[in-house]
C-alpha cells in the first residue's frame, strides 16, 4: 500500500482539493487498491469542518468529489504516510518542524515539485480571494497530482 497525505494550512481548500484530484487520477488509472489517500492541515483552525463550499463546487464541476472533515497534521502522521505533500513553503517549514528524523523529513515535499517547470512554487491560498482562485488551485493540483502519480508509478513499478 502506498500512503499519500496532502497538507495545507486549514485543510478545507487546497489539500482536500489535491486529495480529491489525486484520488480521481488514481481511480482513472485503475490503481485505487494500491493507495491510501488523505489530507490534513497544519493549523487545526477548522477541525471537523467539511471542505469550503467554493472548493467543493469547483471540484464537482470537474468530476472530483471532495470529502472528509478537517484535521490537524500531527507528528504521528509521518509513520502513517510515505509521501507528505505540502501545498506551500509555509506548510513545508511547519512540516519539517514537526519531523523528528531524517526518514520523516525525507517524506516531505512540495506538491509543485512534481509539476514540470514549477519546482519550489506554492499552490496559492484561495481562501480570501474570489472564485478564480479555486479554478487556479484545481489547475495546479491536476498538474502536480499527475506528476506525482507518474513519479510514484515509476518508483514502485506500477504499470
Ligand atoms: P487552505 O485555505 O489552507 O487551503 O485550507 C485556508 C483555509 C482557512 C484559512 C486560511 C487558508 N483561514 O485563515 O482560516
Amino acid at each position: 500500500m502506498i500512503r499519500v497525505c496532502f497538507v495545507c494550512l486549514g485543510n478545507i481548500c487546497r489539500s482536500p482539493t489535491a486529495e480529491g484530484v489525486f484520488r480521481g487520477l488514481v481511480e482513472q488509472a485503475g490503481l485505487a487498491d494500491e493507495f491510501v489517500i488523505d489530507s490534513a492541515g497544519t493549523s487545526g483552525w477548522h477541525i471537523n469542518e467539511t471542505p469550503d463550499a467554493r472548493a467543493t463546487e469547483a471540484a464537482a464541476e470537474r468530476g472530483y468529489e471532495l470529502g472528509g472533515g478537517s484535521r490537524k497534521f500531527v507528528a504521528a502522521d509521518f509513520a502513517r504516510f510515505d509521501y507528505v505533500l505540502a501545498m506551500d513553503a509555509e506548510n513545508l517549514t511547519d512540516l519539517r518542524g514537526l519531523s523528528r528524523t531524517g526518514e520523516e523529513r525525507a517524506k516531505i515535499s512540495l506538491l509543485r515539485d512534481y509539476e514540470a517547470g514549477a519546482a519550489g512554487e506554492d499552490v496559492p491560498d484561495p481562501y480570501y480571494g474570489g472564485d478564480d482562485g479555486f479554478e487556479e488551485v484545481l489547475d495546479i493540483c491536476e498538474r502536480g497530482c499527475r506528476g506525482l502519480l507518474d513519479s510514484i508509478r515509476n518508483e514502485h513499478g506500477l504499470a
